[in-house]
């Protein structure tokens, strides 16, 4: 368990400023309503029923991309899933701020604008410095308490993430809580049947430093997408390479992991489970499968694993008693190429395993795909502050709150 402060722990009433994590998808510069909206929601829906009056700050983007946009459009799609007012002001902690600020009753609803347009806010520096900044030192005296809600930042030593809790009374939301404790479930829990990792994604560095952390965690990893298909390179398969020189998604990647892959397999090849049928895109556009034994030269990309493989993953998840889900098997967005990922999601969900399906992306596969949330334990919306939860690292924004409860 987590030794910081909740909701529980925060008398009624008062004024609180809170951290989300509202980073989204952006297109054509148009804010996609997604997952993290309604999970904050309710923790906003209690502050407000509770009679806080509550400022939220929150980021979008990193400067320089296309996502990196005002929070203008955050505040209606959170309003929409309120059924509340949130009024928003295009400055985060300036005079308009501060004036919009004093003007919060009990159940108002004020979103500041995004944290990385303050110069303060980026870089990563010490929670010391960070709560030195105007940024915080400016803020802090407007409010009672300070809630942190944004798990998926949590990795982020950012002035709205680590400088508050330093200076105020500092309180964990409730996506904090549920998030953090389903996502360092696979360090701190002890499971008397098998557990099972589902790895995949096109993040291979990420996912097999992973698997190297969780060796001793780990029953049976199952592997697909692009760590699947390097692990079977270095089994001897002439797959896991770029056949497009322009495109760098299995090059850089074996380079940078190919020594560790090889150990894994040698040290502990029986908890590897690798694909043993893969799937492509023939030229008349339909979904072909090919057995790995039967490539003698990489030609196609390969886009999902074999039904073979997916059904054989199902089997091995019908078997477990904990399963933890780390990347798509293939382009599930490609109805074509959704069978691994799908008939494993599908399986998790038949089974009352405990499971946890995390990184953004993977997690769109199970509305996509018409499965409800409530079939599986949880599911994250978190990306690299489930990565690192899942390696036993610590995260800076919950060291900080349990700090603060120390205090
Ligand atoms: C996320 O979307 O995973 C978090 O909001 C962190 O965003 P960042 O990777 O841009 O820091």
């Amino acid at each position: 368990m987590a030794a910081f402060d909740t909701l529980d722990d925060l008398a009624d009433g008062q004024r609180v400023l809170v951290r989300l994590d509202l980073n989204s998808p952006v297109e054509d510069g148009e804010v996609q309503d997604n997952r993290r909206f309604s999970r904050h929601a309710g923790t906003v829906a209690e502050l407000v029923e509770r009679d806080f009056a509550v400022a939220l700050l929150a980021h979008q983007g990193r400067p320089g991309r296309d996502t990196f946009v005002s929070l203008d459009q955050h505040a209606d799609i959170l309003a929409a899933h309120l059924d509340h007012p949130v009024e928003f002001v295009a400055d985060t902690y300036g005079e308009d701020a501060l004036a919009a600020i004093d003007d919060l009753d009990g159940g108002d609803v004020l979103l500041l604008e995004n944290t990385r347009m303050c110069e303060e806010e980026l870089p990563e520096e010490e929670p010391e410095v960070k709560a030195e900044t105007e940024f915080v030192r400016t803020l802090a005296p407007a409010f009672d308490a300070y809630v942190n809600d944004a798990y998926s930042a949590a990795h982020r030593s950012h002035a709205s993430l680590v400088g508050f809790p330093l200076v105020m009374d500092a309180y964990a939301g409730r996506v904090m809580e549920t998030e953090y404790e389903a996502n360092t479930a696979i360090a701190a829990r002890e499971f008397d049947g098998q557990v099972t990792m589902v790895v995949g994604g096109t993040k291979a560095t990420d996912v097999i430093d992973v698997m190297s952390h969780l060796g001793e965690k780990v029953d049976d990893f199952l592997l697909g997408g692009i760590a699947g298909e390097l692990f079977l390179r270095a089994a001897g398969y002439p797959v896991g390479f770029d056949l497009d020189p322009e495109a760098d998604l299995y090059d850089s990647q074996w380079e940078a992991n190919h020594d560790l892959i090889e150990e894994m397999l040698d040290e502990r090849g029986d908890q590897i489970t690798l694909a043993t049928d893969l799937a492509y895109e023939d030229p008349d556009g339909e979904r072909a499968e090919v057995a790995v034994e039967a490539v003698d030269e990489k030609d196609v990309s390969f886009l999902d694993v074999g039904t073979d493989t997916a059904e054989g993953y199902a089997d091995v998840v019908r078997e477990s008693e904990a399963v933890f889900v780390k990347g798509a098997l293939g382009v599930f967005e490609d109805e074509r190429f959704s069978v691994g990922t799908v008939t494993v999601l599908e399986a998790i969900a038949e089974t009352d395993c405990f499971s946890v399906v995390g990184g953004g992306d993977t997690s769109r596969a199970v509305e996509m795909y018409g499965m409800s949330e409530e079939e599986f334990g949880h599911v994250s919306i978190a990306g690299g502050a489930y990565i690192r939860a899942l390696t036993g690292a610590d995260l800076v924004g919950v060291e900080v709150l349990e700090r603060a409860a120390a205090r």
